[in-house]
């Protein structure tokens, strides 16, 4: 696995450091905001890691859950048409969300999750993204209500992962962050075309 990654963008200590900010920030602004419990909501599978590390430095209590949204299969190119393939067990009517993500590359996956969490009743989205690749985004990310939009690392155009994140589902428990050696993904045919 490691012989495959070309840089490492993030050590484990960057991440580590990174996350107690993001923590602390959500710390500060869900204590100031409502009475009800936020939810967190984790976009498995590449959100799990983060959304781990996040939650338990979080201070207020606090709900947790997942939905499954996939767009990439096993290429490394978006097909710009997520769907939604598990639903959230938990309520969330009039409740702030906030929406936990490894990576926000388009945006097609968490327009297509705001827009679903609003049609659920949720009073409030926030999005915290451990990476925010903004040069390949194609829809803007609307957040609803008072919700606010925190992002761990701004990523380059490079095909990273580790933290959760995969290529095939390969590298998601690497404790770092890496951009993989093009001849890994070489030769791979794109399950559609780039759009
Ligand atoms: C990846 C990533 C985000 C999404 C970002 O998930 O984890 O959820 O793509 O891309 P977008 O902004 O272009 O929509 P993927 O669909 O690969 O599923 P995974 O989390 O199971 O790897
Ligand atoms: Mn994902
Ligand atoms: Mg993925």
């Amino acid at each position: 696995m490691e012989d495959d990654i070309e840089t490492v963008l993030w050590s484990s200590d960057e991440i580590s450091k990174r996350v107690i900010e993001l923590a602390d920030q959500l710390n500060h602004d869900l204590s100031a905001s409502s009475t009800q419990l936020p939810v967190f909501v984790g976009v498995a599978t590449g959100a799990f890691v983060f959304l781990a590390d996040l939650v338990r430095r979080i201070s207020l209590p606090v709900s947790v859950d997942f939905v499954r949204v996939s767009s990439y299969g096993f290429g490394t190119l978006s097909n710009g048409s997520p769907s939604i393939s598990s639903d959230l067990k938990l309520d969330v009517i009039d409740k702030h969300v906030v929406l936990v993500e490894d990576i926000v590359d388009t945006g097609n996956t968490l327009s297509k999750l705001i827009e679903y969490l609003k049609s659920k009743g949720a009073s409030s989205v926030s999005v915290c993204t451990f990476l925010d690749k903004p040069s390949r985004r194609k829809v803007s990310i609307e957040l609803v209500g008072k919700g606010k939009f925190y992002g761990g690392f701004e990523c380059p155009d490079k095909f990273v992962v580790g933290y959760g994140m995969d290529f095939a589902e390969v590298y998601r428990n690497l404790p770092y962050v890496g951009i993989l050696k093009p001849r890994c993904y070489q030769g791979i045919k794109e399950e559609r075309p780039k759009n």
